[in-house]
């Protein structure tokens, strides 16, 4: 039987790390003399550092020179490292780590498929490293989401062809990105939202091992 891949997003559905970018981004604006509201944020998932900052200055009206843009790229990085520094497995989200250990317990190649240039830090505070065969974050591709690239790098560094892949995303460009990579797409989130995905759950609480058991080919 040929093994399935499994390819999952980090911000959203490891944990929840979109708090934190938000208050990063929201100092940001707030010294340049805007607000950044949550709603905002939500436009902010899965999207780009680079990008995140492009769209927060069309936000604010603000022009910015190369010079200034890295700058701000680099002083919010430095304010986001300092709110997770302390985070630990206490914020991984529900049900993960027993949807991790379920494919663990069957042997199914695993990766991680981020645009965060931190995802391998992130993992390690969480002490998820080990569950994880591959991992392509923002350092690894030119293309973002909902460009497959990702998807693609992390299926062929697992040995497994696209067509065998399923992806769990919380981004409407990750799932466009997933589909767009030829693989099955498992929304986190709210349906509404993310209609566009095969599956969709709320939260990892909602996968039980009848569907799991399904996914990696078990039952029919
Ligand atoms: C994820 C998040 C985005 C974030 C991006 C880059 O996709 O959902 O909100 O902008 O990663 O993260 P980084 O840690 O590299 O700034
Ligand atoms: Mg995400």
């Amino acid at each position: 039987m040929n093994k399935t891949g499994f390819i999952f997003d980090l911000d959203g559905v490891i944990v929840d790390t979109a708090k934190y970018h938000y208050l990063a981004w929201r100092k940001l604006a707030n010294e340049l003399g805007f607000e950044f509201t949550q709603e905002q944020n939500e436009l902010f998932k899965g999207v780009s550092r680079k990008r995140c900052l492009e769209i927060l200055l069309e936000i604010g009206n603000i022009k910015a020179s190369q010079e200034q843009f890295s700058r701000w790229l680099v002083e919010k990085n430095e304010d986001y490292l300092s709110l997770i520094e302390e985070m630990d497995e206490s914020e991984i989200l529900p049900d993960v780590l027993k949807v991790l250990q379920f494919l663990k317990k069957h042997h199914m190649p695993i990766a991680l498929g981020s645009a965060s240039k931190n995802a391998r830090p992130i993992l390690e505070k969480v002490k998820l490293m080990d569950y994880f065969d591959v991992i392509v974050d923002g350092t690894h591709v030119a293309k973002a989401k909902p460009d497959p690239e990702v998807f693609l790098i992390a299926a062929k560094q697992l040995g497994v062809p696209p067509k065998d892949c399923i992806v769990f995303e919380d981004a409407v460009a990750g799932i466009e990105a997933a589909n767009n990579a030829g693989m099955l797409s498992i929304g986190i989130g709210d349906d509404k939202v993310l209609s566009e995905a095969k599956f969709v759950f709320a939260n990892f609480t909602e996968i039980d091992d009848q569907f799991l058991n399904k996914l990696i080919g078990l039952t029919p």
